[in-house]
């Protein structure tokens, strides 16, 4: 293993010791295998597209579903929203709301003059703590998106956002076995959400069309429906989006690949491509079937799970490499496939891209000086990783 795939690995088993051990064993269950307790194991991207693109015999909604989660949460109207007849109506309608275009305008508004501040600390001779650096950064998209207004602009308030996210998402640490959530659980993330989307009910009747929640209004969504999208996004789009773009600073670093990408800045799309797929932030979709099929072969039965590993199909074709051709089959299976793909990817791909050119625009190549794995966290990253220019 190289230096660079031993940090992927130990950022793996900090999130969760069985994790490495379900993702490596996990390429024997390609491309589909059985597993007494966890349920079918799919770990190869054709055989993944194709669970993931058949809403009529898998769902979110069932046991093992992430739907299945958030209806104990937010109550049954999530059936209808998430996966039901509201959920096509609800993409179809929100299809634009993020474009490449608005996505980097969104994270040059909101995050640009900080992300200056990060490269002016590291042209000074700073450590910076990329890790918390991403933190921050997507605390502050998600700060906007929510329409909270923070008193002051220190990131401590960030950190404290993201940390909401975090503690919400967190709640649904150790259901890989079980989306059934206990009573307290389920008492503790309504009040989070309930913190969480204060600021909605207002906005959703007085933002501007300019505004994440306006435009959603002028989609025609309604304001529960726009309630749960935000608490979606919050959910979705703080973890995955920091763990990616921390361990692609890492990868650059540990691979060597930040020499090939100084000579040639115009590989930034494949260092964030590749950043994506080797990280795979959400390791692993879960789906449950809600009618009898066949999969390669095997038969599937109403009720059963299954575990799509992302993680274990994306890293398949080798390590981090700037030179790797767009793979066809696996598409962007990071964002899923699907009904479900990733409504934030453009977003997503913007932070990233905005952490990279500030780097790149020091001019300079980056180290790494030291670096802790975050434990117990249900997407795998960096406590810290404290970089600065060699
Ligand atoms: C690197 C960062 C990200 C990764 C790896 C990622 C990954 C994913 C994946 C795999 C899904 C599909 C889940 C499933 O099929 O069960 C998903 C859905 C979603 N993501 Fe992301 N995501 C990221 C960032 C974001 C961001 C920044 C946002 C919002 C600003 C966001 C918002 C959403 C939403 C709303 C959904 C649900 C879509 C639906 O159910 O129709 N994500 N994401």
């Amino acid at each position: 293993m190289d230096i660079a795939a031993r940090h992927e690995f130990r950022v793996l088993a900090a999130a969760k010791p069985a994790l490495p051990v379900l993702l490596t064993l996990g390429r024997l269950a390609r491309p589909i295998r059985r597993v007494p307790r966890l349920g079918w194991l799919v770990a190869d991207p054709v055989t993944a597209r194709a669970v993931l693109n058949d809403p009529a015999h898998f769902t979110l909604l069932g046991e093992g579903g992430v739907g299945h989660l958030w209806a104990q949460v937010l109550g049954d109207w999530v059936y209808e929203l998430f996966d039901g007849p509201g959920h096509h109506q609800l993409r179809s309608r929100t299809r634009g709301l993020f474009t490449e275009d608005s996505a980097r305008r969104l994270v040059g508004r909101v995050v640009g003059p900080r992300l200056e501040r990060f490269r002016a600390e590291l042209a000074e001779g700073r450590t910076v703590d990329v890790a918390d650096l991403a933190r921050v950064i997507v605390g502050r998209i998600v700060a906007d998106l929510l329409g909270m207004r923070p008193p002051t602009d220190d990131d401590d308030h960030f950190r404290e956002i993201f940390a909401t996210g975090e503690e919400l998402a967190s709640l649904a640490l150790g259901t890989t076995a079980s989306t059934h959530l206990d009573p307290a659980t389920v008492d503790a993330a309504r009040a989070i959400v309930a913190r969480l989307t204060a600021p909605v009910a207002e906005l959703w009747r007085s933002a501007s069309s300019e505004t994440l929640i306006g435009h959603c209004r002028e989609l025609g969504l309604s304001q529960q429906e726009t309630e749960g999208l935000t608490t979606l996004l919050m959910v979705a789009g703080t973890e995955t989006a920091a763990s990616a773009m921390a361990r692609t600073v890492a990868l650059l670093h540990d691979t060597g690949e930040q020499s090939v990408l100084r000579e040639d800045p115009a590989l930034l799309p494949v260092a964030v491509r590749e950043g994506l797929r080797v990280t795979t932030p959400a390791t692993v979709i879960g789906r449950a079937v809600s009618a009898d099929t066949t999969v390669a072969g095997r038969q599937l039965r109403a009720g059963e799970r299954v575990l799509v590993l992302t993680y274990t199909a994306n890293i398949a074709a080798g390590g981090y490499r700037l030179d790797r051709d767009y793979l066809p089959e696996n598409r962007q299976l990071w964002f899923g496939a699907g009904r479900h793909l990733c409504l934030g990817a453009p977003v997503a791909r913007a932070e990233i891209t905005g952490l990279l050119t500030a780097l790149l625009d020091t001019g300079r190549p980056w180290r790494v000086v030291s670096r802790r794995y975050r434990r117990r966290v249900k997407i795998p990253t960096y406590e810290s990783l404290r970089v600065a220019l060699a």
